[in-house]
């Protein structure tokens, strides 16, 4: 009889240790009724971005192109990285509210158009410190341009909303864009 249990004996303990693995380790998921943050306020928030291309201090640069870039008219493929400001008034010498971090790319070969990938980052006021995620189309000769807000981070947690682009300014590749924005949180 005692025979039988020996080739029991390292199932018996493989059980176990899995039974340890099993409780010891954090849960993969877990669902609770959703009684934290609703989103139940609109902000509107308005400021200037700006987009420097040349000059001593660009905040936009190139990083990468296919070959031809030169020659498209559309500068199709190219991918330009930005820590751009955000101001309070058009003029650049303005109080600086936050920047626009990321990167847009042309991606459209009939017009001049970007795919923007962006985290607006707050640095003033009650939004200091919180930040939203804008990822849109941008056809920069358009008037108004809409892009989706698609989440955020500290007051703009569980954010939806959309942000409306009218460029105010342009001198040479600079730009200065006109910026409403408004958020679902
Ligand atoms: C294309 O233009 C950029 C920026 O003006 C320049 O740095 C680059 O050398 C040019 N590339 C070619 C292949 O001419
Ligand atoms: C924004 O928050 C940072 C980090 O907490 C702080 O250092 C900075 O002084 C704040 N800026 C303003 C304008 O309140």
């Amino acid at each position: 009889m005692a025979k039988c249990f020996v080739p029991l004996l390292p199932i018996l303990l493989t059980i176990l240790l899995l039974a340890f693995a099993v409780t010891e380790s954090k849960a993969y998921s877990t669902t609770t009724p959703f009684e934290g943050h609703k989103p139940d306020k609109l902000t509107h928030l308005h400021f200037y971005f700006h987009d420097v291309i040349t000059g001593d201090k660009p905040t936009a640069i190139r990083v990468a192109a296919p070959p031809g870039t030169n020659s498209s008219t559309v500068s199709f493929g190219v991918v330009m990285i930005a820590d751009d400001p955000l101001t309070e008034g058009p003029d650049p010498s303005s109080k600086e509210v936050g920047r626009a971090q990321g990167m847009y790319t042309s991606t459209d070969m009939k017009i001049l158009s970007f795919t923007m990938v962006f985290n607006l980052v707050f640095t003033e006021g009650e939004f200091n410190g919180s930040t939203v995620a804008m990822y849109g189309r941008n056809p920069i000769m358009s008037k108004v341009r809409e892009m989706p807000i698609i989440g955020g981070t500290g007051a703009f947690r569980f954010a939806r909303g959309y942000a409306q682009a009218r460029t105010y300014k342009l001198v040479g590749l600079n730009a200065v864009v006109e910026y409403n924005v408004f958020i679902w949180h």
